[in-house]
C-alpha cells in the first residue's frame, strides 16, 4: 500500500497537533464553545477561523490574567470574538476594555475562585453561574457593589443570606437549585432597593415572605422553599408584578381578599401549599391574568363564575383542592384555554347538559340537586347509556377528530395519558411473561 504523500501527512500531522493544543487550553469552564477557539497553528484549515489575536488583547491585562486563573480560554481576544450565549462582553474604553459581563457554565469541577482573581473583575455588572460546582468565596466589595445582575443556577455549592445581601444594588438576582442558608428572605432582599426580579427557588429557604418588598418589583419566584406562614396582604402593593411564583412550600391561610390590587399579574402559581378558604372574588379585577394555578392546595367554596370573563387567560388549573358545586363553565370557554384542570375535586360535579362527559375532566357527573353522582365518571363516555346525547352535542362543537386536537389541549392529554398507561401495562405484562419463560 503506497504511503501518502509526506506533505499530506505532514498537515494532518499539524492539524492534530494544534487541535490537541486547543483542547488542551479548553476546558468546560464557559460557554465559549471549543470551535471558537484560534488553532494557533501555521497551516490554514479548511473550516473559517478568524486570524489569530493570542498576542495582543484590548482586554486589560488584569482581567485577562483572572480569566485565565479561572480556566477561561483567552487565546482570542474575549472582547471581541462573537461571543456565543455572551459569555464575556466588554465595554468600550481605552487603552484596555473592561469585562461587563461573565457568564460561567458547565465549569470543571477543580476551578476555584479566588479574592485576587474576582477583585479584578470588579468592572462586571453581570455575573452569572451554571453547573459550576466552585466553592463561594467573599465577594471583594467593589465586585459586590458593582452588580447589577446576579444568576447562580446549581453553582457555587451552597451560599447564605448574609452572603447573597452584599449585593446591593442588584437589580436582577437568580439563585435556583443551590440551598441558600438564611433565617428569612428579608435578610437577602432587605437591602436591594433597585431589584426588579427575584428569583429564589430550590433552595431550602425557611421562614416567612417578607412584608415589604420592592414595590418595583415584576418577577417574584420563590418555589420549592420551605417558606410558611401566610401570603401577606402587604404583597398587593407590588403593582408591578407580572408573575409571582410561590408554588410548591407550605404557605397556609388564605388568599389575601385584596389580591386583584396586583393589578399588572399576568402569571401566578400558588400550588403545592395548604392554603385555604376560597377564591377572592378581586381575583375577577386582573385584567391581564394569562396564568393561573392554585392546584394542590385545600381551596374551598365553589368555582367562580368570573373565570369565564377574563379575556386573557389561558391556563387555569385548579386540581386538587377541595371545591364543591356544579362546574359554572362551558365549552366555549374550555376551548379558548390552553390548559385546564378541575380533577381531583371530590364535590366537584358538571352538568351533564351543558358539558360532555368525554371531556374527561375528572370529576364526577351532577344529580339533578347538583350534587356529585357517585361513581366518578372513572367509565368510558361511549358506552355510559345516558351519555349519547351527550357526545352528539359535544361532536357538533368539533367536528374532525384533528381540529379537536388543535383546538382542545385537556382531551388530547387524556388520550396521551390513557395510551401511555395501556403501553406500561402491556409493558409489565410482557416482562412478567418474559420473566416466567426465563426462570
Ligand atoms: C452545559 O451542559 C449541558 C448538559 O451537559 C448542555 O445541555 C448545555 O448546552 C451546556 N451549556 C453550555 C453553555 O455549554
Ligand atoms: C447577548 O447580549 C445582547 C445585548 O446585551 C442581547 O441582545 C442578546 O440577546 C444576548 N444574547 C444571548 C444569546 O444571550
Ligand atoms: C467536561 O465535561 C465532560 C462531561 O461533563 C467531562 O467528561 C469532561 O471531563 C470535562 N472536561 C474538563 C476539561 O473538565
Ligand atoms: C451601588 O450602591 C452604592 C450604595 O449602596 C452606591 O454608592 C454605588 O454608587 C452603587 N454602584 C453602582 C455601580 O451602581
Ligand atoms: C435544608 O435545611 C435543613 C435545615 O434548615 C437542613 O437540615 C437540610 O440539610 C437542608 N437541605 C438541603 C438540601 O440543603
Ligand atoms: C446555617 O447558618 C447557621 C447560623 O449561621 C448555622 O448555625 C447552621 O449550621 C447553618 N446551617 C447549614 C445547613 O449550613
Ligand atoms: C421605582 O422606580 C421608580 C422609577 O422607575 C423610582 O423613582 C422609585 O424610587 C422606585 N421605587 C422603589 C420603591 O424602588
Ligand atoms: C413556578 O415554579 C415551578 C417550579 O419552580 C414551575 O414548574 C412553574 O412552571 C412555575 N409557574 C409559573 C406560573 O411561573
Ligand atoms: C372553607 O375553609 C375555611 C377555612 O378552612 C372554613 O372556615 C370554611 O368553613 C370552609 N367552607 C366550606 C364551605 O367548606
Ligand atoms: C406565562 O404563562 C404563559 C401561559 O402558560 C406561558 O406561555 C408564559 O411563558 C409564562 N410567562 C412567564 C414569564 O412565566
Ligand atoms: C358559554 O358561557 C358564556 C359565559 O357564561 C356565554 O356567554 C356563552 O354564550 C356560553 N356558550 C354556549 C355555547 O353556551
Ligand atoms: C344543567 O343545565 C341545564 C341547562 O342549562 C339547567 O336547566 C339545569 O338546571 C342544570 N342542572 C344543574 C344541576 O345545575
Amino acid at each position: 500500500m503506497p504511503s501518502p504523500p509526506p506533505s499530506l501527512c505532514l498537515s494532518l500531522l499539524l492539524l492534530l497537533l494544534s487541535t490537541a493544543t486547543a483542547i488542551s487550553t479548553t476546558t468546560n469552564a464557559t460557554t465559549i464553545p471549543k470551535a471558537t477557539i484560534p488553532t494557533p497553528s501555521p497551516i490554514s484549515s479548511p473550516t473559517p477561523t478568524t486570524p489569530s489575536t493570542s498576542t495582543h488583547s484590548t482586554l486589560d491585562p488584569k482581567q485577562l490574567r483572572a480569566l485565565q486563573s479561572l480556566d477561561i480560554p483567552t487565546a482570542k481576544d474575549p472582547c471581541t470574538q462573537p461571543s456565543p450565549h455572551n459569555a464575556t462582553l466588554c465595554d468600550a474604553s481605552s487603552p484596555f476594555r473592561h469585562l461587563v459581563s461573565l457568564h460561567l457554565s458547565n465549569c470543571s469541577t477543580d476551578l476555584s475562585l479566588t479574592y485576587t482573581a474576582l477583585k479584578s473583575l470588579s468592572t462586571l455588572t453581570s455575573l452569572s453561574f451554571t453547573n459550576c460546582p466552585a466553592s463561594p468565596v467573599r465577594f471583594p466589595a467593589d465586585l459586590a457593589l458593582s452588580l447589577h445582575s446576579f444568576t447562580c443556577i446549581h453553582s457555587l455549592r451552597h451560599l447564605t443570606g448574609v452572603w447573597l445581601s452584599r449585593l446591593v444594588n442588584l437589580t436582577d438576582l437568580t439563585v435556583t437549585n443551590v440551598p441558600v442558608n438564611t433565617s428569612g428572605l428579608y435578610v437577602v432582599l432587605g437591602n436591594m432597593h433597585k431589584l426588579r426580579s427575584v428569583t429564589i427557588s430550590n433552595a431550602n429557604v425557611t421562614g416567612y415572605i417578607p412584608k415589604h418588598l420592592n414595590y418595583n418589583l415584576t418577577h417574584v419566584d420563590f418555589s420549592g422553599n420551605r417558606l410558611k406562614g401566610k401570603i401577606p396582604s402587604s404583597l398587593s402593593m407590588l403593582e408591578n408584578l407580572e408573575s409571582l411564583n410561590l408554588s410548591s412550600n407550605t404557605l397556609a391561610g388564605e388568599i389575601p381578599t385584596n389580591f386583584g390590587d396586583l393589578i399588572s399579574l399576568k402569571n401566578v402559581s400558588l400550588a403545592s401549599n395548604s392554603l385555604s378558604g376560597s377564591v377572592p372574588d378581586s381575583i375577577s379585577a386582573l385584567p391581564d391574568l394569562i396564568h393561573l394555578d392554585l392546584s394542590s392546595n385545600q381551596l374551598n367554596g365553589t368555582i367562580p363564575k368570573f373565570f369565564t370573563e377574563m379575556k386573557k387567560l389561558r391556563y387555569l388549573n385548579l386540581e386538587n383542592n377541595q371545591f364543591h358545586g356544579v362546574l359554572p363553565f362551558n365549552l366555549t370557554f374550555m376551548k379558548r384555554l390552553e390548559v385546564f384542570k378541575v380533577g381531583g375535586n371530590a364535590d366537584l360535579c358538571y352538568n351533564h347538559t351543558v358539558l360532555s362527559s368525554k371531556l374527561k375532566l375528572g370529576i364526577a357527573r351532577c344529580d339533578k340537586h347538583g350534587l356529585p353522582m357517585s361513581p366518578p365518571p372513572a367509565r368510558d363516555g361511549s358506552s355510559g347509556d345516558e351519555s349519547e346525547p351527550d357526545s352528539s352535542d359535544y361532536d357538533d362543537g368539533d367536528d374532525t377528530s384533528s381540529k379537536k386536537d388543535q383546538k382542545h389541549g385537556p382531551n388530547k392529554v387524556v388520550l396521551g395519558v390513557a395510551i401511555g398507561l395501556s403501553s406500561l401495562v402491556f409493558l409489565i405484562v410482557f416482562l412478567v411473561c418474559i420473566s416466567r419463560r426465563c426462570s
